[in-house]
């Protein structure tokens, strides 16, 4: 199974940039268009500005009864109606990876309530997680999401309840990339 994706931003590929924004810390260069393949980085023939890659991978924080509801509600990607998309590269600092696995679950969902939240969105936004930092990335985590273009309201309102929450406070890279095909 191949669970490596490169993110590939330059002059090709079937998603616009419409907009591309450091929320905290670095930018990342702007871009024309983005290419999503499910190839690593290092087996590109074309590598446009910028890649950006991580991998799928298993739940860490998740417990039984939020991925019984998270599956009854969600959506997969590639929905003919998802013709926005939003690319959100996110770092945390050295202090949230120095915590255990319990203290990030706490902060996580107890404290942030991230899942809680983001259920309330489902099946609107699709979404699909990567991990980036075992593989040396500059981020962390290559978040991505799909929505039709009447849900971009709720996508950003979501956004607002998430980065004011404590689980935020240990986010110092985060850039806001909005895709159109
Ligand atoms: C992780 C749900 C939206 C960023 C997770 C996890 C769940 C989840 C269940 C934990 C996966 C695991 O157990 O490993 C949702 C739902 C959303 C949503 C239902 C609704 C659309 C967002 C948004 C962002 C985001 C909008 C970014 C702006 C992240 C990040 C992680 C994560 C960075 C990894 C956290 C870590 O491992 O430290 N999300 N999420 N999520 N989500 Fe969300």
């Amino acid at each position: 199974m191949n669970n490596h994706y490169s993110f590939i931003g330059g002059h090709e590929g079937p998603w616009r940039v419409t907009r591309c924004h450091a929320v905290v810390g670095e930018p990342v260069d702007a871009v024309q268009r983005l290419n999503v393949v499910n190839t690593p980085a290092s087996q590109l023939n074309q590598r446009g500005t910028w890649v950006l890659q991580g991998f799928t991978s298993n739940v860490r924080y998740a417990e039984r009864h939020e991925i019984t509801q998270l599956r009854a509600r969600q959506e997969g990607l590639n929905r003919p109606a998802s013709t926005c998309a939003a690319l959100i590269p996110i770092k945390k600092n050295a202090q949230w990876w120095a915590l255990s696995q319990d203290e990030r679950r706490a902060i996580f969902e107890a404290q942030s309530h991230h899942t809680e939240i983001g259920l309330a969105y489902l099946p609107e936004i699709a979404r699909q997680l990567h991990h980036s930092r075992d593989l040396g990335e500059p981020f962390d985590f290559l978040t991505w999401f799909e929505f039709a273009p009447e849900h971009t309201d709720v996508f950003d309102e979501l956004l607002v309840k998430l980065r004011a929450s404590e689980e935020w406070k240990y986010v110092e890279r985060e850039v806001d990339i909005r895709l159109l095909r």
